[in-house]
C-alpha cells in the first residue's frame, strides 16, 4: 500500500459534496475479470452514495479510441488518451474506474505519475483460466490463428511488479476481490 498516497486536495463533486479524486486502474488480461469487478464495485459505491466514471477499454475502442488497433504503438497510444481522461477527471474530484488490458508497465507507470491519486489492481486470473471462460471466443480465434497479437497468446503482457490491490479471480469470487479494492478506495474518501 506504500505507494498508495492522497496527493490532491478535496474538491467539489456534482452533487457538492466533498470527495478527493482518484484513479482505479484495472489492468490484467482480457477475461479476467476486470470489468466485473468495476461494476461490481461500481454498485457498492452506489450504495455509498458516491458516483463513480467508467473508462472501459472495450468501450472506449468504441468511440475515443475507435481508430486504434492492437500493435504496440495503439496500445499505448489507447492507455495514454485513458489516462489523459481521467486525470481530468480525477483532478476534478471524480473518482474514475479504468478496466483496459494496459498491458505495458511503463504506460500505466506514466498513468499513475500523471494521475496521482491512482490505485493499481492487477486482476491476476492464470491465462487457461482466462482462456477456459473465453466470453468473446476471442481466445479460440487466436488459438486457431484467426486473431494475430494476441494479449497472452501471442502478445506480451507485463504483469504489475508491485499492484497496490491483487485479485486472484481464479480462485476468489468477485465480492472477495471487491473487498479488497473498496479497502483501498476507502482508504481515499473522507471520513
Ligand atoms: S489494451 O491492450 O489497449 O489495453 P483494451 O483493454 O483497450 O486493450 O481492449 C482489450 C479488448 O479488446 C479485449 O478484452 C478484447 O475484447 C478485445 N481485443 C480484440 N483484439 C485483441 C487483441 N489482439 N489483444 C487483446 N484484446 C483484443
Amino acid at each position: 500500500m506504500s505507494k498508495v498516497k492522497r496527493v490532491d486536495s478535496e474538491r467539489a463533486n456534482s452533487h457538492g459534496k466533498h470527495q478527493p479524486g482518484l484513479t482505479v486502474w484495472f489492468t490484467g488480461l482480457s477475461g479476467s475479470g476486470k470489468t466485473t469487478i468495476c461494476r461490481y464495485l461500481q454498485v457498492e459505491l452506489a450504495a455509498r452514495d458516491i458516483e463513480v466514471e467508467v473508462l472501459d477499454g472495450d468501450v472506449v475502442r468504441t468511440h475515443l479510441c475507435k481508430d486504434l488497433g492492437f500493435s504496440e504503438a495503439d496500445r499505448k497510444e489507447n492507455i495514454r488518451r485513458i489516462a489523459q481522461v481521467a486525470q481530468m477527471l480525477t483532478y476534478h474530484g471524480k473518482i474514475v474506474l479504468v478496466a483496459a488490458i494496459s498491458p505495458y508497465r511503463s504506460s500505466r507507470e506514466q498513468a499513475r505519475s500523471n494521475i496521482g491519486n491512482f490505485i493499481e489492481v492487477y486482476v491476476n486470473a492464470p491465462l487457461s483460466v482466462c482462456e477456459q471462460r473465453d466470453p468473446k471466443g476471442l481466445y479460440h480465434k487466436a488459438r486457431a490463428g484467426m486473431i494475430h497479437g494476441f494479449t497472452g497468446i501471442d502478445d506480451p503482457y507485463e504483469a504489475p511488479l508491485s499492484p497496490d490491490v491483487e485479485c486472484l479471480t481464479g480462485i476468489e469470487s468477485p465480492k472477495e476481490s471487491v473487498t479488497k479494492v473498496m479497502e483501498a478506495v476507502l482508504q481515499f474518501l473522507p471520513h
